[in-house]
């Protein structure tokens, strides 16, 4: 069988640390014949360490080269690159959060469709173990009814990179870090329509000079994304959401939390546990053991190669990514109505 060529679009972290190592594994279906970064002796660099043959500045130079691409640049360049690759006739497997806007996230799910190609956003929370243990088990949740989200780092402002910069991320903690949970919720609660969001933002620690900060430093001056978020949601099925997420919270230890209430019974994911009624008895279940893979990048990449060879179904579809982005933009314009509100 003929093995899919893939190109990678932006060499930085999450390309060097989960992408390119997953598609090298999967030799056997694929084969990275290209790899595209502005930063051209990044790419250079990257392509001499694993014998990838073809390196490009721009990224329109790369699509002749490949049948797929994986885009890991910062948010602002999804849509823009994505759908350029449909125009190309080369299917996406496009890093989180999906694009800028809701608005972004349409057009580029028009363009796969036109170009009849497979566009698959990397929420590789999905993908976990714990995830999967929970998707299964919400049988026994039955409909869900109060959802619970705590994503929150102490003091872990990221210190490298562009993730501080609102133009070329569009937000912050919420984009970056929560986005992963609301996506993995909303996808064990059947994504329900939202029929109501309302959220508060955040960024009053690291506006302030001199923060102690885990992860690096970073200028608090141009700091202009948001650092701590909480928001409130309700959705068609009479379900709820609290959700909190953080990068720089004033809390004793990090906390990364996920848990729903359900009409039968209720689950947490990390770590996995689930909590029924029998016999008259309340019980709560852990799990010994869980067969998935340990790397979620892996079966990431393994369900995209499948979906563009078309044997799978995509996990995480366009269209459960544009539902997460449009909570996003929900949650920044209530805050930013909120903020106007108190400011009169
Ligand atoms: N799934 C996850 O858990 C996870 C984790 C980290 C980052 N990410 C996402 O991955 C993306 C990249 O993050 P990162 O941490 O790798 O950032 P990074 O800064 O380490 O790497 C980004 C790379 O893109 C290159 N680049 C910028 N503009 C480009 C363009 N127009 N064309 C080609 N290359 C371009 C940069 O030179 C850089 O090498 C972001 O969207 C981020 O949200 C996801």
């Amino acid at each position: 069988m003929k093995k899919l060529r893939i190109g990678i679009i932006g060499v930085g972290g999450i390309a060097q640390g989960r992408h390119i190592p997953a598609f090298l594994q999967l030799r056997d279906v694929c084969e990275i014949t290209a790899l595209c970064d502005v930063n051209v002796d990044r790419a250079k660099e990257t392509a001499e360490k694993h014998q990838i043959p073809h390196v490009f500045e721009n990224y329109q130079d790369l699509f002749s080269e490949v049948d797929a691409v994986c885009i890991c640049t910062p948010n602002k360049f999804h849509a823009e690159i994505s759908i350029a690759a449909f125009e190309a006739g080369v299917h996406v497997l496009c890093e989180k959060p999906m694009a800028l806007s809701a608005e972004e996230c349409e057009a580029m799910i028009a363009a796969s469709k036109k170009a009849d190609k497979v566009l698959a956003i990397a929420y590789h929370y999905r993908f976990m173990k714990e995830s999967q243990a929970a998707k299964k088990a919400m049988q026994e949740v039955g409909t869900p009814l109060v959802v619970r989200i705590q994503a929150l780092r102490r003091r872990k402002v990221p210190g490298w990179g562009v993730f501080t910069n609102k133009d070329l991320q569009g937000g912050g903690s919420l984009i970056d870090y929560g986005c992963h949970l609301l996506d993995l919720a909303l996808w064990l609660m059947g994504n329900p329509k939202q029929t109501m969001v309302s959220g508060t933002t955040y960024n009053t620690l690291s506006k302030m000079p001199n923060q102690v900060n885990q992860w690096g430093e970073f200028d608090h001056e141009t700091f202009d994304v948001d650092d701590h978020v909480t928001a409130y949601a309700q959705f068609e099925n009479g379900a709820s959401m609290l959700f909190e997420t953080s990068w720089a919270a004033n809390i004793k230890d990090d906390k990364e939390h996920l848990s729903i209430s359900g009409v039968d019974g209720g689950l947490s994911v990390f770590p996995f546990e689930l909590y029924t009624t029998k016999n008259g008895m309340l019980l709560n279940s852990q799990a010994a053991w869980i067969p998935s893979e340990e790397n979620p990048g892996l079966p990431q990449a393994k369900n995209f190669i499948q979906a563009c060879l078309g044997l799978e179904e995509l996990v995480v579809k366009p269209e459960e990514a544009l539902q997460v982005s449009q909570i996003i933009d929900r949650i920044y314009e209530s805050s930013e109505s909120f903020r106007e509100g108190i400011s009169q």
